[in-house]
Formats: C-alpha cells, sequence, structure tokens
C-alpha cells in the first residue's frame, strides 16, 4: 500500500487521464461499465478524456450482480479481447463496478493496473477510495477479495446529475458516518442540509474523501483504526444481505441499510461504549428524518442476526462492533451481548 492515495478532482482530471495512460504505455485500455453507466456516463467519458478504448465492457447492473459469474464474463472477455499483462482497466461506474473491476482487474494474469472513475456518490466518498476490491459470495457480502489501491481515482461531481435521488441519499449515509466516527462538526453541518441534492452535496465530496483517506493511509489493512469505518455495517451488511435475499420485501440500497446499521449500533452504544441517550436520539432523529422508515418483523430480526454470524469482523465467534463512545470517538472491538439486538431493533422503530 503506498503512503499517498491517488486521487484527483474534476472533468479536467479526466481530460489528463490519457495523457497518463500514454505516459505508462499500456498495451491495450479496457472500460468497465454496467448497463446504467454506459448509457449515462461512457459517452460523457470518451468525450472529456478523448481515449479511444480497446473495448468496453459491460456488466448488469445492481448489486446481485457483484459476484463471481459477472467476474468470470469479464476474464473471459479480456481474455478474448487479448488483455495481457500490461493492459489497463478503467472501472466507470458506482460501488459494485469500483469493487469488481477492481477484483478483476488485481486476479486477471495476477494483477492489471485498474483506474476508478466513480459516477455515483457513494463511490466517490467511498467505495473507489481506500484499495477494498472484492464480490459477494451468495447472500454475503464482500466475502471475496483483495486490498490493492487504484493507480488512480478521478472524482467528477458531474456524474451526479444522472443519478437518481434514491442513490444520492444513499451515498450521503456514508458522509453521515464520516461526521459520526471523526468530525463532530461536520455531522453538525451535515445534518442541517434541507434537501438532498447533487448542487447541495457537491461541495462535501471532498471533505469526505478526506476523513477516508485520513483512516485509511494510517491503516490501510484493517489492523485497527480502519475498522472505524465499519460503523453501522456490522448490522447495516446483514440488513443489506437479508433484503437483497428477500424477494418478497422491499429493496434496500447500500445506504439506507447502513443508515439503519447506525441507528441500531447508536443505541448499542448507549449500553456498551457509553454513549449518551440523548445523542443516540439525535442520530436516530436525524437518519429518521433523511431515510424512509422500514419496519422489521421479529422473524426478519431473527435472520438478520443469523446473517451477522458471517460478519468479517468476527473473531472466535464473537460479533464485534465499531461503537461510539461520542460523535466523533469511536470505541472498536466491542462484543455486544445478543440480548441487546432485539432492544435495538426496539429503539429503531420506536418514535
Ligand atoms: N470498497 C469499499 O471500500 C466500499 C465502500 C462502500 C461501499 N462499497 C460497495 O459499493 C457498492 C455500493 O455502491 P453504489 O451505491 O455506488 O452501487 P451501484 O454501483 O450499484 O450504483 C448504484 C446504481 O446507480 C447506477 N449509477 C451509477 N452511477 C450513475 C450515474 N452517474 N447516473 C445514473 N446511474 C448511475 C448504477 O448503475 C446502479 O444502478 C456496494 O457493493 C458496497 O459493498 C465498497
Ligand atoms: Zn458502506
Amino acid at each position: 500500500m503506498k503512503d499517498q492515495i491517488n486521487i484527483t478532482y474534476g472533468l479536467s482530471a479526466i481530460k489528463d487521464l490519457k495523457a497518463v495512460l500514454d505516459s505508462k504505455q499500456y498495451s491495450s485500455v479496457f472500460i468497465l461499465v454496467d448497463n446504467n453507466t454506459k448509457k449515462h456516463c461512457l459517452k460523457g467519458f470518451l468525450e472529456y478524456s478523448s481515449i479511444i478504448p480497446t473495448a468496453v465492457l459491460t456488466m448488469p447492473a445492481g448489486e446481485e450482480n457483484k459476484n463471481l459469474t459477472s467476474c468470470q464474463s469479464l476474464w473471459e472477455e479480456l481474455s478474448a479481447e487479448g488483455a495481457d499483462r500490461n493492459s489497463v482497466l478503467i472501472n466507470l461506474g458506482g460501488g459494485v463496478v469500483t469493487d469488481l473491476g477492481g477484483f478483476v482487474a488485481c486476479t486477471f494474469k495476477r494483477g492489471i493496473d485498474f483506474y476508478n472513475i466513480p459516477t455515483s456518490l457513494l463511490a466517490m466518498v467511498d467505495a473507489s477510495v481506500g484499495g477494498k476490491t472484492g464480490i459477494d459470495l451468495g447472500a454475503l457480502k464482500n466475502q471475496i477479495g483483495i486490498i490493492q489501491e487504484p493507480q488512480g481515482v478521478i472524482i467528477a461531481a458531474e456524474w451526479l446529475k444522472t443519478l437518481v435521488h434514491e442513490e444520492l441519499r444513499s451515498g450521503f449515509a456514508e458522509m453521515l458516518k464520516h461526521g459520526l466516527i471523526a468530525n463532530p462538526d461536520y455531522w453538525n453541518t451535515l445534518k442541517t442540509i434541507s434537501d438532498l441534492s447533487a448542487h447541495n452535496l457537491e461541495g462535501f465530496i471532498k471533505p469526505s474523501v478526506a476523513e477516508k483517506t485520513k483512516v485509511v493511509l494510517e491503516d490501510p489493512y484493517e489492523k485497527g483504526l480502519r475498522k472505524i469505518l465499519n460503523f453501522g455495517h456490522t448490522l447495516g451488511h446483514a440488513i443489506e444481505s437479508y433484503y437483497l435475499t428477500s424477494p418478497d420485501k422491499a429493496r434496500l440500497l447500500h445506504g439506507e441499510a447502513v443508515a439503519i446499521g447506525m441507528v441500531l449500533e447508536a443505541y448499542l452504544a448507549t449500553k456498551c461504549s457509553g454513549l449518551r441517550a440523548a445523542t443516540a436520539n439525535e442520530i436516530k432523529h436525524t437518519f429518521k428524518s433523511f431515510y424512509p422508515i422500514i419496519t422489521i418483523s421479529s422473524e426478519d430480526q431473527k435472520a438478520i442476526i443469523d446473517l451477522l454470524r458471517h460478519d468479517k469482523k468476527n473473531k472466535a465467534g464473537r460479533i464485534n462492533f465499531v461503537l461510539l463512545k461520542a460523535i466523533g470517538k469511536p470505541d472498536i472491538d466491542v462484543e455486544v451481548p445478543q440480548e441487546l439486538f432485539a432492544e435495538a431493533f426496539a429503539f429503531y422503530q420506536s418514535a
């Protein structure tokens, strides 16, 4: 892992990418999109960058395609198109494309260079930065993967114009998380935004990336500090997995699931990390003001808790959480008594 992450901003950085690629003398250039970013972002990207790719690879959009089947098709396509160890892959898309494309690049011929051009807010402030690449294994999120920083990340808010509101709001959850785990002033600023529009959120991309980068550079392999980025994700991932694999249930986006996870874990923090009850309430009301409230029945809760047992952060069968002692003061490796889970769900559902 490098001691710097190469992140540049704006359309000017996209314009500069061709010269960067030329200087590296790649044997061939591939672009990975999903069907949405193919429709909304590819034309602009080719125009701004003047890059002429060897081939554009397309994967079906959506978390349900972040799996080995998609990887296999892409490896085969790369191979058929004559990609070699000196080829490069440009991932143009949301977190699914950057996570999966990164993994495909890291494993093809034992690893080729890749660049991330995040097009969703979530990928800009979170997924495309920090070197985690990977895919899901059945219902279990991000079980297979590699930590490898891309050669470069280029963040241009331009793409957000075509992103639907729900996806924008999903990315905003990670930004609120950055405030909660590291920066109370940032949390206080974000929570007062009244209209989650691309225009209103654009200016907060850089500060969020800065919070994430600071943590990742200090602890790239998640031995300690980096765990704080998992706040809300232990329960959030289990909720996301559960809803993803329950066809009769509403779909929950990553950020929507993590938003619920942060409320549940705020409650657990009042019991296990000394978070003030008033602060947990503030967190709950803030998330409830931005996100739809869903009803999680006791059967759903049981299934979600079953999924928790597969969390990668578990050690020797114990479920470890990142909680908060206060806003901006995370508490890592907290073991939570399981009987508190039902109380946490009741807290989330209460007014
Ligand atoms: N690697 C990490 O550190 C990390 C961190 C956070 C999240 N993630 C992963 O990121 C994924 C979630 O990312 P996401 O929310 O970007 O999901 P996503 O890639 O599925 O994108 C969301 C939707 O928006 C569409 N889209 C993307 N950009 C668009 C644009 N500009 N215009 C119109 N539509 C567009 C996509 O096609 C998709 O339908 C999850 O798989 C999660 O595990 C990874
Ligand atoms: Zn997340």
